[in-house]
């Protein structure tokens, strides 16, 4: 399995998913400023990993700094606001940073301890922070896989089972097993048989570089489509269900995930397909009605039209948002949830 990030106890070792497949190249990320340029020029991406990376981004700028505690705390909030700013749509980079920032004023954290015992036990609190975002969001693609096979078996249909996906929601978009991809490589890994087609997903061509990659590198059968292509497959019967992932998910259930993904919903419920969402509950932004809220982030228009035309202007948001009622299903790490049960929101079953 790929390896999106990893702490080195001095630094964060990132993945650098701008050059796959060419190229497998890592960023050594050594303070807050590198992992914020790292997140906002898509080398670490997908929610989750946004926010374990913000994590260790907001740690590594008191990791070194000789100070007390409250010295170190505000330079923690100052880093935790800053790595706010690099994106806007991922609702895991919020989450995260105020995990961080809640527990720096833990009480745990404000406890008496004496001179330097104080700025090490500080220092340590935050790292295990850190490791915790990173453990649980592997803990929970895990179950992710597990309840999405599940639900992917109980379509009844034969194999291989026939899974488009969208954008990459897979081991590069998380600290594990990915969301989307997570029911292919947990059935994998038990003999299901798999045919997964990925849309190559303009304009950054995550499908194409980055799900296509994981996949091959897998073992799982995979075919690119240019994202145009997806009616005609799915015309011609030869889908079974579509998986995706997700950026932000509001309280009434809609959706927002990379830009195309309204569409290929629209295609799948004409077509009579099934649509599921898979993302851990840390994605559900209950503090949002509807989709209507989600702040979409629109990125520089040389990534459509590389040489830029006068006369011309580009429309690029990076995400769409996929009303609820074109969902089947959301699948989180604690099984199936459905807009406006929030008792399983955070219990794990
Ligand atoms: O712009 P990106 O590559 O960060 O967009 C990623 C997606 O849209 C993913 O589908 C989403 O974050 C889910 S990742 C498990």
């Amino acid at each position: 399995m790929l390896k999106t990030l990893q702490w080195t106890d001095t630094s964060l070792r990132l993945l650098d998913q701008t050059r796959l497949p060419a190229e497998t190249v890592y960023i050594n990320c050594t303070n807050e400023r590198m992992v914020w340029d790292a997140i906002r020029c898509l080398a670490v991406r997908g929610a989750p990993a946004i926010g374990v990376a913000a994590g260790y981004g907001a740690f590594l700028s008191i990791s070194t700094v000789d100070a007390c505690v409250d010295v170190l705390r505000e330079k923690l909030h100052t880093a935790c606001d800053y790595l706010a700013t690099s994106r806007p749509t991922a609702v895991n980079l919020f989450w995260a940073l105020d995990r961080i920032k809640r527990c720096s004023i833990a009480p745990a954290a404000l406890a008496n301890v004496a001179g330097g015992d104080a700025v090490a036990a500080f220092k340590h609190q935050i790292l295990d922070e850190c490791r915790k975002i990173e453990a649980e969001d592997i803990a929970c693609c895990q179950k992710i896989g597990q309840h999405g096979l599940a639900v992917l078996q109980s379509l009844g249909k034969s194999e291989p089972l026939r899974i488009l996906t969208h954008c990459n929601a897979g081991a590069l978009a998380t600290a594990g097993i990915g969301t989307a991809l997570a029911p292919l490589y947990w059935g994998h890994e038990r003999g299901v048989k798999f045919q997964v087609f990925a849309d190559e997903t303009r304009p950054l061509l995550q499908g194409a570089r980055l799900t296509a990659h994981e996949l091959a590198h897998a073992g799982i059968p995979v075919t690119v489509l240019c994202d145009n292509m997806a009616a005609s497959l799915m015309s011609q019967g030869k889908i079974d269900a579509i998986i995706v992932g997700a950026d932000r998910i509001a309280a009434n259930g809609d959706t927002a995930n990379k830009i195309g993904t309204h569409g290929v919903a629209i295609i799948a419920r004409h077509f009579g397909a099934p649509f599921f969402v898979a993302a851990p509950t840390s994605t559900i932004d209950l503090a949002l009605g509807d989709g209507t809220q989600i702040p979409i982030e629109h990125r520089d228009p040389t990534e459509v039209m590389p040489q830029m035309m006068a006369g011309a202007t580009v429309f690029n948001p990076a995400f769409d948002v996929t009303p609820a009622a074109l969902i089947t299903a959301w699948i989180t790490e604690n099984g199936l949830w459905q807009p406006g049960q929030e008792s399983n929101l955070f219990n794990a079953t």
